[in-house]
């Protein structure tokens, strides 16, 4: 049977590649600290609802972390799963029947798979592959999947909501580059946007996942009841917002270039997500719950201002190059870090809200 097209034109925001000081792979102990954050989590979401009894049959446990990457994140991700997989097998005394595990490294075409392959554990006890693609669109078999997994991934959109960007619409956002101080219509934009690009995910997963199968997300969010406009991701987004004013008013960017840059990310809340879980059908959430926070003293000794700053460079170079091209980015983000030195405190930083929801297919009848 031919494979179903589902294709959900979606850009690409890859994360800087390589294994440079400036790469992602060594700016996200911020994400690292997150999935470790969640481990138990995963081990006791294993342990009470993955019904190992509706997969014995299959001989194959396969696990797609969704948005992995280049690593070494993902594979604490995706070793933390096995694990888990593992104890409850144990916990049956179902060791002889204990699967094989296959594991899926998901992300966009332009991701840089050379680097996550190049550092694959050589330790490890499963198969590996990559496959290239949206997660917003279908990338596996029906029934294949038996646990999938996402971790500061979903908070990207597949687009900036076209209104935003169309000067002729009310929505237009203009100086500014994300929602969380815009105007309603700019709110109710991205608002669409996700509500869209999540039943996307969910559809394509509904079809990709075993009945029974389980989903984790670990996404970046705001607690519900939580303006937009009082988080951590907005007082971030200003910040770069900030520096991007200051390069028009000395004349390095062009005033309209900002005008025409939004960033791609919508931070839902738990109830946003209980609705397209609703809306859907599908999957039942299982447990959902916020994390605790990372303080950046568990990052590392150096400054603050410094380990915000490189990571903030890791995750955001490709979209500012992709906008502005290569020639500001070291103005920019020297101006970046300039503004965090200045910063009395990062308290306000260390409380970004992280979050863990576990979906479970349902049975369809
Ligand atoms: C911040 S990184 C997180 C990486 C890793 N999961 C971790 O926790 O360190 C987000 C990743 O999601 C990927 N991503 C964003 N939108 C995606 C999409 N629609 N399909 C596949 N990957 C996507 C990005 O390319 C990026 O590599």
């Amino acid at each position: 049977m031919a494979a179903e097209q589902t294709s959900k034109p979606s850009k690409a925001y890859p994360m800087k590649g390589g294994d440079s000081v400036d790469s992602y792979s060594n700016n996200s102990s911020y994400q690292r600290g997150v999935i470790d954050a969640a481990k138990e989590l995963i081990i006791e979401s294993a342990a009470k609802k993955l019904d190992t009894t509706n997969f014995v049959s299959s001989t194959t446990f396969r696990i797609a972390d969704l948005g992995c990457s280049t690593g070494p994140n993902t594979f604490f991700a995706v070793q933390n799963i096995i694990e888990a997989v593992r104890l409850k097998y144990e916990c049956q005394e179902l060791h002889s029947q204990l699967p094989e595990f296959q594991v899926f490294f998901n992300d966009h075409v332009s991701n840089d798979f050379n680097t996550l392959f190049a550092s694959l554990p050589p330790d490890r006890r499963y198969y590996a592959a990559a496959v290239a693609g949206s997660f917003y669109s279908r990338l596996f078999p029906n029934a294949s999947l038996h646990f999938v997994h996402a971790s500061y991934a979903i908070h990207w959109l597949s687009e900036v909501p076209k209104p935003v960007v169309d000067k002729t619409s009310p929505a237009w956002n203009k100086g500014r580059i994300y929602y969380s101080n815009s105007k309603d219509e700019v709110v109710k934009a991205y608002e669409t946007q996700f509500a869209e690009d999540m039943e996307c995910f969910l559809q394509a997963r509904a079809k990709e996942l075993v009945t029974g199968g389980l989903i984790a997300l670990v996404f970046s969010g705001r607690r519900n009841g939580t303006l937009h406009s009082q988080t951590t991701q907005s007082m971030t987004s200003s910040l770069l917002e900030s520096c991007l004013l200051d390069m028009v008013r000395t004349g390095k960017i062009k005033e309209e270039e900002v005008d025409s840059f939004n960033l791609p990310a919508y931070h839902m809340s738990p109830e946003e997500l209980e609705a397209a879980v609703d809306g859907n059908g599908c999957f039942s959430i299982e447990r959902m719950e916020e994390l605790p926070l990372i303080a950046m003293g568990e990052l590392g000794s150096l400054p603050k201002a410094q380990i915000m700053t490189s990571s903030l460079r890791a995750t955001t170079e490709g979209l500012i190059k992709a906008h502005f091209g290569e020639a500001i980015l070291n103005d920019f983000f020297n101006s970046v870090r300039k503004k965090l030195d200045e910063q009395v405190s990062f308290t306000e930083f260390e409380s970004q809200t992280n979050f863990f929801a576990l979906l479970k297919h349902k049975a369809t009848d």
